[in-house]
């Protein structure tokens, strides 16, 4: 049996008469021909209110124009409250309960931007955009030379199909909204990233002359109860007692250790040590977690949120990990009772790198 001929590239398969097509060319009786079904054709077409009265289309533009209007003041709505706000603020919305005004204000305002957008560009389209039914025949898609330049001519006639050339109201609203619409982005970006540390991390809790205490007892330590091997996690002095900030008290807190004095690499370490005793900023110089694994054996500290070893017995060096500085040291002695002392605050600011930790 011989194969039904198929149809030849851009041939309907669809009767544009009144009559089902047929292959012409299949020798009838030896192939089984196809049952089409009738092309029903489009509807007729209905004129808008706005193709046929003038009046109609200046109101539809007006109504598109407002819409972006409102997308504008929800933008500005969004600014003002991002901005000026009261975050704290509390109020009974209706259908959702108490909340705080200033997410529900956010959310809202934004609301309003992206609506306003969306539903006057939509207006736009059902109302004032030409509305011609057009019948594309099938064709190869392929992004030929003429095909891009189709499309260019395409895109060329939609500007113009769209009138937005003719109706400046129209597309001075539009810029005004999708370019204001982009702030709240870039706000948010920038003004969410939290506060920058400044002068935070650069003073700490720890003064000349205050006790070295345990975390979280707050019994003071003697040089001689620190014994070779063990390791102390120290606040300052009156810390546990008052009433202090959470990261006040992360940022004084310190591990103290006992090394053999000939372990020690480096001078500068050794002087602001006792007897071997070191005592070190336990906030990792990575990303500010506690450094709490201490391995005796090869004098390495270990952070255990991405493994920043530091190396005890050479200033506390990285010697894996992706921190990139050395954990701070702490001056410290022993006073007349021979409790271990700090002999003032850390030299340079403990934990993280930022901008401007080098000013
Ligand atoms: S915070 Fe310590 S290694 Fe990342």
């Amino acid at each position: 049996m011989t194969p039904a001929p198929t149809p030849a590239h851009g041939e309907d398969k669809m009767s544009h008469g009144s009559h089902p097509a047929r292959f012409d060319d299949a020798p009838h009786g030896e192939v089984e021909i196809p049952e089409y079904f009738e092309n029903p054709g489009h509807p007729p077409h209905v004129l808008r209110w706005s193709d046929v009265d003038p009046a109609a289309a200046r109101r539809a533009e007006r109504q598109v124009a407002f819409l972006f209007l409102l997308s504008i003041l929800g933008t500005l709505g969004f600014i003002v409250a991002y901005f000026w706000m009261d975050q704290e603020a509390t109020g009974v919305i209706p259908g959702i309960g108490t909340q705080k005004l200033y997410h529900f204000t956010l959310g809202l305002t934004m609301a309003v931007s992206l609506l306003g957008i969306g539903f006057g560009v939509v207006h736009w389209a059902k109302t004032l955009m030409d509305d011609e039914e057009v019948t594309e025949e099938r064709h190869v898609l392929e992004a030929d030379g003429e095909t891009r330049r189709a499309f260019a001519d395409t895109v060329a006639e939609g500007l113009e199909s769209s009138q937005i050339m003719r109706r400046p109201l129209i597309k001075w609203t539009l810029g005004g909204a999708l370019g204001l619409f982009a702030l709240p982005l870039g706000i948010q970006l920038v003004g969410s990233m939290g506060p920058l540390p400044r002068n935070d991390l650069a003073v700490t809790m720890w003064k000349k002359g205050t006790r070295l205490v345990t975390d979280p007892d707050g019994l003071p330590v003697k040089a001689a109860d620190v014994t070779l091997g063990s390791v102390f996690h120290i606040m300052p002095e009156g810390v546990m007692e008052a009433e202090y900030p959470l990261n006040e008290k992360a940022k004084a807190s310190v591990l103290v250790m006992r090394l053999n004095p000939s372990d020690i690499k480096s001078e500068k370490q050794r002087e602001w040590g006792y007897e071997g005793i070191v005592a070190y900023s336990k906030v990792c110089t990575h990303v500010g977690c506690p450094v709490a694994l201490y391995e005796q054996q090869t004098h390495h500290l270990l952070c255990p949120c991405h493994q920043s070893t530091f190396d005890v017995t050479d200033d506390c060096k990285v010697i894996f990990g992706p921190a990139k500085r050395p954990l701070p040291q702490l001056k410290i002695a022993v006073d007349d009772e021979g409790y271990l002392t700090a002999l003032g605050d850390f030299s340079e600011p403990v934990g993280p790198s930022y901008w401007e930790r080098e000013l």
